[in-house]
């Protein structure tokens, strides 16, 4: 089984850019794909920004700062991603976005073996893998963000991925990587999310129907719980459009009322107020 020696990535958003950032630090050259050449400089500047960050931490040395940049060619042409070993789809999280890009890329990559992987959180792989002419070799990879920093990955493999494909994938992610796997089954909100988002979900309700002030109920659970931050500062990091959209696949697949994302957080999608990307979430941002 041979090591994946290039990976193209679509999608330069937080996660995106973050699981380039990883896959250059591991040594691998990277194609990251955008859908205009503005949002391919935005996702650079995002990767600067956060290699500079681990440097001035003490985490990375300048010279391997400039190293790992120089592995990411950035692009808004997706037919430069022919020659990936590994090609991971982090675009919104959309199903028809997601079908069109499987739809696309599959018929794409040149190499037999090259593999197709979603960071969806919620959307079926089964699905992706069914439009992408290429189903033994498409799973799920799940990073959580800040990619860099967050040591878990997990992988999802559909009822349709072939075994080769899983044990390369696993490969990849521990041992090229470095990152901790675990692995889950084919339903939306895999394992984390499933336990994840109704907690979140539930910040917001509490918040909407005037329990507590934003800081207090995130004092509550980072000075009561040991969380690392608040449930509300945790929406406004991944972003409030994305909570929505997983939280309305999970709705979509379970019916369980849980996860059905509640009406000030539709609005705040509505009102682009998006978190930390927007500068607006639940708090403000510089
Ligand atoms: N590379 C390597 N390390 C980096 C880095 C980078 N690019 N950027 C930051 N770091 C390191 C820092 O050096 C620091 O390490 P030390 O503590 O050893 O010094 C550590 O990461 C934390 O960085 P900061 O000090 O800048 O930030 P912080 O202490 O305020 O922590 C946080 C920020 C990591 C986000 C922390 O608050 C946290 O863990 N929050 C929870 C995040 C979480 O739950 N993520 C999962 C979201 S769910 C998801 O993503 C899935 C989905 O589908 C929605």
């Amino acid at each position: 089984m041979s090591p994946i020696e290039s990976v193209g990535i679509v999608g330069g958003g937080l996660m995106g850019s973050g699981i380039a950032e990883v896959s250059s630090r591991a040594g691998i050259p990277v194609t990251l794909v955008e859908i205009s050449a503005e949002a391919a400089d935005q996702a650079q500047s995002r990767i600067e920004g956060s290699l500079r960050r681990a440097e001035k931490r003490g985490k990375i040395e300048a010279a391997e700062v400039e190293d790992v940049l120089a592995r990411i060619s950035f692009t808004d042409a997706l037919e430069q991603l022919a020659q990936c070993d590994l090609v991971v789809e982090a675009a919104s999280e959309n199903e028809q976005v997601k079908l069109d890009l499987f739809r696309r890329i599959g018929p794409m990559l040149e190499k037999e073996d090259a593999i197709l992987a979603s960071n969806t959180s919620s959307i079926p792989i089964v699905k992706l893998g069914a439009v992408s002419g290429r189903a033994g070799r498409v799973m799920g990879i799940h990073f959580f963000n800040p990619a860099p920093v967050m040591k878990l990955v997990e992988l999802i493999p559909s009822l349709t991925t072939s075994p080769e494909t899983k044990s390369r994938v696993a490969t990849f992610v521990e041992d090229q990587l470095g990152k901790q796997a675990i692995e889950a089954t084919d339903r939306a909100g895999f394992v984390v999310n499933s336990l994840l988002v109704p907690y979140l979900l539930s910040a917001i309700r509490m918040y909407e129907a005037g329990y507590a002030s934003a800081e207090d109920i995130d004092h509550g659970m980072v000075l009561g719980c040991g969380h690392p931050m608040g449930p509300l500062a945790l929406c406004d990091l991944i972003g409030l459009d994305t909570i929505r959209a997983i939280g309305a696949s999970m709705y979509d697949e379970f019916k369980e009322p849980l996860y059905s994302p509640p009406p000030l957080l539709d609005r705040m999608v509505e009102a682009g107020l998006l978190g930390k990307k927007s500068a607006q979430g639940f708090y403000p941002y510089k």
